[in-house]
């Protein structure tokens, strides 16, 4: 079999579509900060509309998008909930802290998804000891649990606790639309049980930069002085945001194709001997595999692979993560498979 170069490591790697750079190439641009970039509002709109929200601000990323959520909602030492894996805890620079000036704890739940007692055990009663619990933030879909969605009934249920134990309830959409697609639902019916969400396009959805952070009109104008805080202002940023507005109009149902391939790929790795890959209850485009029962750590995984051109990114001790997008073909995956056989034998 001819080598070839399968490159798993992140959705990210996706390059812009015909379609995205011809719109940048034509975007109208003006100077967002003085507010005169019309591309920039139609994409925020359109983000805000798709979303069911009011409002939406188009950020340089999905990890300042957090960060703008964490400043407008929370006060300075008060205390924030994560679930143990989150992005937001694990690999956003502790800016929830150095930042934001949170406090925080964690919650551990299966697959991501903080059940409503789960959430009644962490709140601690009012004590002069303690932090105030102010806000929870979600990860949709979790990237560090295999990419599982949340179904609508899970957020639903956690929503209303959060209501109960007036608590804000954040969401860290950074793959939304993988969620809603593989629901079989719209993001606006995830949005409209959050107080905010923040969706990356420049994930499976191709473009090149950029993540939009949306909710109600006061929290949307708080977050905007909270972006400027952060350095996050951008004058033509039209040009970029063109490409966003193809993503949300024209990439959104083919992440099912990724879903597919993923699914694909799990069905033939659970086949080889040694190897287990954890499959949440509502699966997307991320996978990770496990080949512990071979003793390979991670390490050998990524190198053993890495020998056969597939590009992956290593999960200690033992395992690996492998995310499929638009750039991988259904004989990509047969390559996958019929090499790492070959590997394990
Ligand atoms: C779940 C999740 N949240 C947030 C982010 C941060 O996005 P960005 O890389 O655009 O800052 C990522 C990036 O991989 C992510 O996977």
């Amino acid at each position: 079999m001819e080598m070839r170069k399968v490159d798993l490591r992140s959705d990210t790697l996706t390059l812009p579509t015909e379609n995205m750079r011809k719109a940048m190439a034509e975007a109208d641009v003006g100077d967002d900060v003085y507010g005169e970039d019309p591309t920039v509002r139609k994409l925020e709109e359109l983000a805000a509309e798709t979303v069911g929200m009011e409002a939406a601000l188009f950020v340089p990323s999905g990890a300042m998008a957090n960060t703008c959520a964490l400043l407008t909602h929370s006060e300075h030492g008060e205390e924030v909930l994560f679930e143990e894996r989150a992005h937001m805890f694990v690999w956003e620079c502790g800016a929830f802290a150095n930042v934001a000036g949170l406090a925080a704890r964690t919650i551990k739940a299966k697959y991501g998804v903080i059940q409503p007692e789960q959430l009644r055990r962490a709140i601690r009663g009012d004590n002069v000891h303690f932090a105030k619990t102010t806000l929870l933030c979600i990860e949709n879909t979790h990237n560090n649990y295999s990419g599982s969605a949340w179904s609508l009934t899970q957020l639903k249920s956690l929503s209303l606790e959060c209501k109960k134990q007036g608590l804000k309830l954040h969401m860290d959409g950074a793959r939304l639309f993988n969620a809603a697609v593989a629901n079989g639902i719209t993001a606006k019916d995830f949005g409209e049980h959050v107080d905010s969400l923040m969706f990356c396009i420049s994930k499976g959805l191709s473009a090149p930069v950029g993540s939009l952070l949306c909710g109600d009109q006061s929290f949307i104008e708080e977050a905007y002085r909270m972006r400027k805080r952060l350095g996050g202002a951008m004058r033509q940023s039209g040009i970029i945001a063109a490409a966003g507005v193809v993503a949300l109009n024209q990439m959104v149902d083919r992440l099912a194709d990724d879903h597919a391939k993923a699914d694909r790929l799990v069905k033939g790795l659970i086949e080889l001997d040694g190897i287990a890959v954890e499959k949440p209850p509502i699966s997307t485009n991320i996978l990770k595999v496990d080949f512990s029962e071979l003793g390979w750590t991670s390490e050998k995984i990524v190198c053993a692979w890495k020998n056969n051109g597939i590009l992956c990114n290593p999960r200690p001790p033992y395992g690996a993560r492998l995310v499929t997008h638009r750039h991988i073909q259904d004989d990509d995956v047969d390559y996958v498979l019929a090499r790492t056989k070959e590997m394990v034998q």
